[in-house]
């Protein structure tokens, strides 16, 4: 069994998710056999509609779930090579992977800097002030902004966010639907920013979105989850070339077209079901 389990976290995989079964409250059954490799240095999207389950597979790397009743009830997560599925969200940062929360999680009665600050607690080195000012290279209009972080715009938010997840010098960071929330062109912005941290940074990224189009653009690879299983993976050029993803995530028109919920008026099934 931990052969088996040391088997599957190759070198080239930074992040192991390895048949994951999630349970929140002892009964209701969330993830239900979920893998996912993230290759050192890449993004890896974990794409899927509201309640697929993407939240609690983040939850489930960072050690959250327990603080929400849920656990690991099956399968492993290995994070360089350690098992991390047992441990706790302060041992998971410090072995260098760091959560962006859904909906920023930034604290607002405290000003930019001190949010930043709180990003590095688990440091003790002396160069915190060098990575602020390397967090406001990639955010230069996080500088301008001296007042509390709760008056900060909900893009500047999360460029704070993800900021902060920057002062721990993480090896790989989870973001939770950064999108959220945010007006197109900020979307852009944001994403380009962050696929700029991973090719200057060499930082390893799971961006969990729902925003396809974006996501993808951004992603090496990616999974797409319905109703806690993975349902597709592919790189971002089989995905994007992929049908049913065009039809069901990327082809514009409206929104309820877009949702999986309402999948079941739909004639054609679909393929990978
Ligand atoms: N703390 C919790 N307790 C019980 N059920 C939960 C909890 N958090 C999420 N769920 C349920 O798990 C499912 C997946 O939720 P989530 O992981 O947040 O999905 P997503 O992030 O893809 O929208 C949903 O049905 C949701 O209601
Ligand atoms: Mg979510």
């Amino acid at each position: 069994m931990a052969e088996a389990a040391e088997a599957l976290s190759t070198p080239e995989s930074v992040l192991s998710i390895n048949n994951i079964e999630v349970v929140y409250d002892e009964v209701i059954q969330v993830l239900r056999g979920v893998s996912i490799e993230v290759p050192q240095g890449q993004i890896v999207t974990l794409l899927g509609p509201n309640g697929a389950g993407k939240s609690t597979t983040l939850k489930a790397i960072s050690g959250l779930l327990r603080t929400e009743n849920g656990e690991v009830t099956r399968g492993d997560i290995h994070f360089q090579g350690k098992r991390i599925d047992k441990q706790a969200p302060e041992q998971v940062v410090r072995d260098g992977l760091f959560q962006v929360m859904e909906g920023r999680r930034i604290i607002e009665d405290m000003t930019v800097i001190e949010n930043l600050k709180l990003g590095a607690y688990t440091r003790t080195d002396g160069e915190i002030q060098q990575d602020i000012d390397m967090v406001f290279s990639y955010f230069p209009r996080l500088q301008e902004r001296t007042g509390l972080a709760g008056y900060l715009s909900g893009g500047e938010q999360q460029m704070l966010a993800i900021g902060r997840a920057l002062m721990a010098r993480p090896k790989m960071i989870c973001l939770d639907e950064p999108s959220m929330g945010l007006s197109p062109l900020l979307v852009k912005e944001v994403f380009g920013i962050i696929d700029k941290i991973n090719k200057e940074q060499g930082i390893t990224m799971l961006l969990v979105e729902q925003n396809a189009n974006y996501a993808l653009k951004a992603a090496d690879y990616g999974y797409i989850m319905e109703s806690g299983k993975i349902v597709l993976d592919g790189t971002k050029q089989q995905l994007l070339a992929n049908e049913d993803v065009k039809e069901f995530y990327l082809g514009g028109g409206n929104e309820e077209r877009k949702s999986f919920k309402n999948l079941k008026s739909y004639k054609r099934r679909k393929r990978w079901l």
